[in-house]
């Protein structure tokens, strides 16, 4: 089967993600934490299925407002699902490069989002449009070049990685996108632009580490099949990363950290 237009590989797949589900503001996007208070208007772009934006919408209580958009039809009509009844927050079907409304907000964020597309700073200079003058931008995203593991993993699972981000690389999106955003924002004129670590380091002797460390097995069951088709690795080479990585996180695994920065600017 031939392989999808390049930009649809940043598309999620439609299978139930776990990663993107066990999100919260505290566990996966605590640079947010000094700005969410009860009143506060926030866009979430990229919200995938909206774990995240309910978490936000918890702090920003029922004054607030708070809007997640996704292009995926399907993430978010999980994400219109999974809120219940939490007052103050909606989602719409949409896409950072063109997402158009009237509103302004106090905070507009994007987390592991920019890593996906192929002109950051167009999607950039779409989102500072909808921040209201004295309100910020906060960006989080990797820089997938400087993950580390100790010990490193098996040969099956770097195979994977490396061609995951030679399949990214070639879709023409930046596997190092966390490095290149404080300057972005400059370019783009935001002021007092900060750049915050926030690697997530998971180690054995955290109760998660088995769940936590397990992202790339999850990516590589996720997103791994559209490496198959797109002639990346072979199926064979997808379920041995699969099943060693497995094996590396039950046996001799001691840490992961993935490389991530919140990097963030105030709108004049
Ligand atoms: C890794 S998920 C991140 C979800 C959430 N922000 C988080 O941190 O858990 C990346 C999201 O980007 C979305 N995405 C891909 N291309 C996009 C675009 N052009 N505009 C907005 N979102 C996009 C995907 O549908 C997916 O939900």
């Amino acid at each position: 089967m031939a392989e999808q237009p390049l930009s649809n590989r940043a598309t999620m797949p439609k299978a139930y993600n776990p990663v993107l589900e066990r999100r919260t503001v505290e566990n996966a996007n605590r640079n947010l934490l000094k700005y969410l208070k009860p009143g506060l208007s926030v866009l979430d772009m990229g919200c995938g299925s909206g774990a995240i934006t309910r978490s936000i919408a918890e702090k920003t209580g029922p004054t607030g407002r708070v809007l997640g958009i996704d292009p995926s039809e399907t993430l978010i009509a999980q994400a219109r699902q999974n809120v219940g009844d939490l007052p103050g927050i909606t989602f719409e079907q949409g896409d950072v490069y063109t997402f158009e409304t009237t509103e302004r907000f106090d905070l507009v964020t994007c987390a592991r989002t920019l890593q996906w597309l192929a002109q950051p700073e167009t999607a950039l200079a779409n989102m500072q449009r909808l921040v209201k003058p004295g309100g910020h931008l906060a960006i989080l995203d990797y820089n997938h070049e400087k993950i580390l593991w100790e010990p490193a993993p098996p040969a099956s699972m770097q195979t994977f990685y490396n061609a995951f981000l030679q399949w990214r690389q070639d879709a023409g999106f930046d596997n190092a996108i966390a490095d290149h955003l404080s300057g972005l924002m400059h370019q783009l004129g935001f002021s007092d632009v900060r750049i915050e670590p926030r690697f997530e380091l998971s180690k054995r002797s955290d109760t998660d580490f088995a769940q936590t460390s397990r992202l790339w097995s999850e990516v590589a069951e996720l997103r791994g099949p559209q490496l198959v088709q797109a002639g990346y690795i072979t199926e064979d080479q997808r379920l041995e990363a699969i099943a060693d990585y497995d094996n590396w996180i039950a046996t001799v695994g001691e840490s992961m950290t993935v490389y991530l920065l919140a990097v963030e600017g105030q709108q004049l």
